[in-house]
């Protein structure tokens, strides 16, 4: 049977990060994969980490599986941090939460569920988007379509195209939204425009499904909650994929969540028990370790706080990389307005290089960048900016 097997497609990012591991050339910049860098371009692990991890370590008596959906203190502390504490659809049981193993593994969790409760569903995506939608989407069997999102010539959403399509869409079709941050674009709704959206979903009866994986690396742990909640005051339905990899930098403990909302608490619990059913067939249960250093965190006021200050701290060095990213390209002489990046959130932007301009990077300067010209901007650093800023200017 193995003799006929093709070889599939490599991913083109973590096929990129290959390249970069193997290239010798000791100044070579990686701003292909989606981690957090610190100043010294490491990906660190949070003192908040170390520190639940001690205590885990010291007060864990079992191994013992966890219930298929994880453990309730965890579902607890994370609906706590989308709505806010002592929000109505907690108190009411319209919300369920499932521990899934990171966002990914919620968003197909998500995906099977909308596959079960309408077979013939079309999951609509936006254009572009993290690339992993629409495998994750496709693998659970669902038609994938797309809406507007980018005004490339202007840099900023493509407001009003995105709106005229959602206003088309049929009763039960589903649109993946990103909670904040949204990747790759770094261009997210203003409250206005989450209002809006909600409103048209609500009138087409359309289901939402947020991907929402930077939680606190925009303006702030609730602030970056507000489309969320927008959608949650105007929709009695929706699903939410959180992710814990880059919040809590907890990549490889693969700890993330599927939330979701129903109309009753009677139709939460039959979701749930579908949701269940799925979870049981796929990987059965969730690991236990990430889940448990989130949860340890959240529930002591303590390590809360001082998680605060350190995602304050991530969120406030990707602002200021942005800013001298804009600055070093116009000391060195590039003309062009690059402005746009210092308005952007989260990791990610589009710098607008062609794919011959960022092949060029890679060949002549060993800077790695995807096809795309999304750029991670947690990958600049005072050390590495002039370099790549200069040779930004030499291909533009
Ligand atoms: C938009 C988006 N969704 C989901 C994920 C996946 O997160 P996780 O690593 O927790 O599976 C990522 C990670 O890059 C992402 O950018």
């Amino acid at each position: 049977m193995f003799d006929r097997v093709e070889m599939a497609p490599p991913d083109p990012i973590l096929g990129l990060e290959e390249a970069f591991k193997r290239d010798p050339n000791p100044a070579k910049i990686n701003l292909a994969a989606g981690v957090y860098k610190d100043p010294d371009g490491n990906t660190p692990i949070l003192g908040v980490v170390k520190r639940a991890e001690e205590q885990i370590l010291h007060d864990e008596t079992s191994k013992s599986y966890l219930g298929i959906v994880g453990a309730p203190e965890y579902a607890a502390v994370i609906q706590e941090l989308l709505f806010g504490a002592n929000h109505a659809l907690v108190s009411s049981g319209r919300a369920v939460t499932a521990h899934a193993p990171g966002g990914t593994g919620a968003l197909r969790v998500a995906a099977e569920f909308i596959k079960k409760a309408n077979p013939s569903a079309r999951v609509w995506l936006s254009q572009p988007t993290w690339p992993n939608h629409a495998n994750v989407m496709r693998a659970a069997g669902l038609a994938v379509e797309t809406y507007p999102y980018f005004d490339a010539p202007a840099n900023r959403l493509a407001f009003d195209a995105l709106l005229e399509t959602l206003a088309q869409l049929p009763e039960g079709d589903v649109v993946v939204l990103h909670g904040g941050c949204h990747n790759p674009t770094g261009i997210d709704p203003s409250p206005d425009q989450w209002a809006a959206i909600a409103d048209v979903l609500a009138a087409r009866r359309a289901l939402p499904l947020v991907d929402f994986a930077y939680q606190g690396f925009a303006e702030g742990i609730d602030e970056d909650a507000a489309g969320v909640r927008a959608l949650c005051d105007r929709m009695s339905e929706l699903l939410i994929a959180t992710s814990y990899s880059k919040n809590f930098g907890l990549y490889n403990e693969r700890v993330g969540a599927l939330t979701l909302v129903a109309a009753s608490q009677a139709a939460a619990e039959a979701a749930l028990s579908q949701i269940k059913s799925i979870i049981r067939a796929n990987y059965s249960n969730p690991p236990a370790h990430g889940a448990k250093i989130v949860t340890t965190i959240l529930r002591s006021p303590e390590l809360r706080a001082d998680w605060e200050i350190e995602v304050a701290g991530m969120r406030g060095r990707i602002h200021q990389m942005r800013r001298r990213f804009v600055q070093e390209l116009a000391a060195h002489g590039v003309e062009r307005d690059f402005s746009f990046i210092e308005r952007q959130y989260g990791m990610f932007s589009f710098t607008g290089l062609t794919k011959d301009q960022v092949h060029a990077l890679r060949d002549r300067y060993a800077i790695y960048i995807v096809d795309s010209g999304r750029i991670n901007v947690a990958g600049l650093t005072e050390a590495n900016l002039p370099i790549l800023c200069a040779a930004i200017a030499s291909v533009l």
